[in-house]
């Protein structure tokens, strides 16, 4: 099984976003029993809560029910998952931290715009504090990376 973590920092609205689409796409391609997606904040600010209600409702717009329920990142997820990816440069940057000096782990860690190659940045910008349209392009920019990101997996996967 390979396992994928996505991360932000509130685990309420890119994260939960990316962990449905992509968990989304894994159904589609049949590996449900391959792949496992999971999310978490890197902070704590929201735990327990369900997805933002913005990004629930575009989720929804696009067929997809998001139950996933905020948690933050601990070191132990560092250990459990395969894949460990950074909505931003400031979240990852708290991972890399978390990870300490393990090679090993810190080879786990990408940035979830790194595997969309037409991306014209690197990072999914936080639509917390800004208005709808924010929502629906973090909606096609995870899209578009998680695609991207499936491919890698099956590639390896062979
Ligand atoms: P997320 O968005 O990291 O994509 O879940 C945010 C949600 C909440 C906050 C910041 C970003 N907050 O400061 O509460």
């Amino acid at each position: 099984m390979i396992r994928v973590l996505f991360v932000c920092l509130g685990n309420i609205c890119r994260s939960p976003q990316a962990e449905g689409i992509f968990a989304d796409l894994v159904g589609q391609a049949g590996l449900d029993q391959a792949i496992a997606a999971d999310s978490a904040g890197t902070s704590d600010y929201h735990a327990g809560s369900l997805a933002d209600p913005r990004t629930r409702a575009v989720s929804e717009r696009h067929g997809l029910d998001l139950r996933h329920r905020s948690r933050q990142v601990t070191h132990a997820d560092l250990e459990q998952f395969d894949y460990v990816v950074a909505m931003d440069r400031a979240n990852l940057a708290i991972l890399q931290q978390l990870a300490g000096g393990e090679r090993r782990l810190r080879d786990k860690l990408h940035l979830l715009r790194a595997f969309d190659p037409s991306a014209e940045s690197l990072e999914v910008p936080d639509p917390y504090a800004g208005g709808p349209d924010g929502f629906e392009r973090v909606f096609q920019m995870c899209r578009r990376a998680s695609e991207g990101l499936l491919q890698e997996i099956r590639t390896k996967l062979g």
